[in-house]
């Protein structure tokens, strides 16, 4: 008697034992078993970086192919290519915006500002060849380098007086740089 009662509170501990590792298991960052898709999970988790689910979604998929991005690697790799057109789109705004500049001071600012994004797109398309072949180091500190070349021309230029891709380019390097830094913890 004593000795079913015993087994039986075994089984029953074993089974919440199995229980809980299974839920730990497809609840992972890591998981692979998971068949849905994980950029809502990737989106849920960037709250230490200040970027809330719907800014993580809303950017990620400017790039159709957010949803059927199969894991995390693949997430790091849309964020960081929209990084490098992202960028290629502002550089040619602000050439475009320079070409109809007649303001001194303004084309100043814009050819200065212009040189940044000029030096930043190579490093950026650095940062996507290395994402791409599943290296992330440094990679971070690249999408950094390029948020803050939009916050110096913002500060060049004064607030409104570039194009809005400036301030566009920032978000979307913020964001990206969250979302490599996050599979970085995880894929490293
Ligand atoms: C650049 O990123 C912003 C998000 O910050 C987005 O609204 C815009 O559509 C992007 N532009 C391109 C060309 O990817």
């Amino acid at each position: 008697m004593a000795v079913g009662t015993s087994s039986l509170m075994l089984g029953g501990a074993l089974l919440l034992l199995v229980l809980s590792t299974t839920t730990e298991v497809h609840g992972g960052p890591s998981s692979r078993a998971t068949p849905c898709s994980p950029l809502p999970q990737l989106c849920t988790s960037l709250g230490p970086w200040y970027v809330g689910p719907n800014d993580c979604v809303s950017t990620l998929c400017i790039d159709p192919s957010c949803r059927s991005a199969p894991g995390l690697p693949e997430l790091a790799l849309i964020a960081t290519r929209l990084t490098v057109s992202n960028a290629t789109v502002a550089k040619a705004s602000l050439e475009h915006a320079l070409a109809l500049a007649k303001d001194g001071k303004a084309r100043k600012v814009m050819r200065s500002c212009l040189e940044l994004y000029t030096g930043a797109v190579p490093r950026l398309q650095w940062a996507a060849r290395s994402v791409a072949a599943g290296r992330y180091r440094g990679v971070p500190e690249v999408l950094l380098d390029a948020r803050y070349v939009s916050s110096k021309c913002t500060n060049l230029a004064g607030e409104g007086a570039l194009p809005k891709e400036n301030v566009e380019f920032s978000m979307m390097a913020y964001v990206a740089k969250a979302v490599v830094e996050w599979v970085q913890l995880f894929i490293g």
